[in-house]
């Protein structure tokens, strides 16, 4: 039996919610298919442990995370308890740390889900946003000189490098063959002469290798526009790490909600465990209400499977997800129903399961 060792991270907010339900999708493919075993090893780490020990992760939780297969990650951030940028930084850390550099974000409007944009229609919307999740406005480089003071300043430094900016659009270029055949590249490079210039250069260098991927590029700003007014255009879209966070929030909302969007933080070569999560946060606005949306968290758990070789699996998930979607009746309030995050997740592992009984 094939064994697949899982660290569970849930973190704060609605991510706990959420990655309960995930859990009980994983355990419904166990049973449907009784070939391989997923080991859950959870971590209470965040603002949990925090009111223990004073601190967000232990400090070897590196060493502890790099012996497992795959992490799957809820949400970290409890703003009203512990800034951001402190309860966010292991994230960011596990990213950069195990060389996660492919953020994977796919956008799909599914059956049954009415998008915010007027006249969209399933299959209308099917883009991957394909973030450069190692580097760029991510790193940690600058500092804060006479803070407080009048004459204060702060600097914040994006750090674009050629290994960096090549692999990712080289990941995307490979992606777009397997899909649309067609890479769209985030830039600005009217303004930003170092770094975005530096990025259109090394598509233009990049390009003629894929003379069969056809190949555009947009300043970002115009680019989100593009996102509302016509979608469909799209198919993998490459960019920046801030720039591919912005515009897949934006790519999540088009096809219904943050809480339909599910990702995955990729190491390629595998020499590090990958990590999956929502592309959502732990939105303190709902959190603790059994209201969240769990479909992001169980698609990062397909997402998972998929990356870890059981391609069947994950795609049983994603046809429930669409039955469940298309048959309506269990929906969270984010895309218009009145069911709880338990009930959605109830709904979607009876669907995984019900394939045993059809065959
Ligand atoms: P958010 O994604 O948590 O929420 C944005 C909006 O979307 C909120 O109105 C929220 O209610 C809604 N929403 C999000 N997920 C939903 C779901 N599954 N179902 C229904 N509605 C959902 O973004 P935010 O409010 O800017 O951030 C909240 C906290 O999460 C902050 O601490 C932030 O730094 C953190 N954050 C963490 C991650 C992560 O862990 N990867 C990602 C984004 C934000
Ligand atoms: C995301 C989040 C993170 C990011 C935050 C929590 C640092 O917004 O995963 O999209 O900006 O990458
Ligand atoms: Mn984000």
């Amino acid at each position: 039996m094939k064994e697949y060792n899982i660290a569970l991270y849930p973190g704060d907010g609605i991510g706990t919610e959420v990655t309960e339900e995930a859990v009980k999708v994983l355990r419904a493919l166990e049973r449907l298919y009784g070939n391989f075993k997923i080991n859950l090893t959870e971590f209470d780490w965040s603002a949990r442990y925090w009111r223990k020990t004073g601190k967000i992760v232990p400090d070897d939780y590196l060493d502890i995370l790099k012996e497992f297969d795959a992490i799957m990650l809820g949400a970290v951030g409890h703003p009203a308890l512990i800034p951001d940028h402190i309860s966010l930084a292991p994230l960011i850390e596990i990213r950069q740390g195990f060389d996660q550099y492919v953020g994977l974000r796919p956008a799909r409007l599914l059956p049954g889900i009415t998008s915010p944009l007027a006249g969209k229609s399933f299959g209308d919307i099917d883009l991957i946003v394909v973030r450069e999740n190692s580097e760029g406005e991510y790193v940690d480089l600058g500092g804060r000189f006479k803070v407080g003071k009048e004459d204060e300043v702060n600097v914040q430094t994006a750090l674009h490098t050629r290994k960096g900016v090549e692999r990712i659009l080289r990941f995307g270029f490979e992606l777009a063959r397997k899909r649309g055949k067609h890479l769209t590249m985030a830039t600005k490079s009217n303004i930003l002469k170092y770094g975005m210039v530096f990025w259109d250069s090394v598509l233009a260098d990049l390009s003629p290798e894929y003379s069969d991927v056809a190949v555009d590029k947009y300043h970002v700003d115009a680019l989100t526009m593009n996102f509302v007014r016509w979608p469909e255009k799209y198919d993998v879209v490459v960019a920046s790490n801030l720039f591919g966070d912005i515009l897949s929030d934006l790519a999540g909302v088009i096809t219904g909600s943050l809480g339909l969007a599910p990702s995955g933080c990729i190491n390629p070569e595998r020499d590090y465990p990958s990590l999956f999560e929502p592309v959502h946060g732990s939105a303190p606005d709902i959190a603790g209400r059994g209201i969240a949306n769990p479909i992001a968290a169980i698609r990062s758990a397909a997402m998972m499977m998929d990356f870890l070789g059981e391609s069947e699996a994950a795609e049983r998930v994603e046809q429930a997800v669409i039955e469940s979607l298309a048959d309506g009746s269990v929906r969270t309030p984010d895309i218009g129903g009145s069911a709880t995050t338990a009930e959605v997740g109830d709904d979607i592992a009876k669907r995984v399961e019900r394939a045993k009984k059809r065959e």
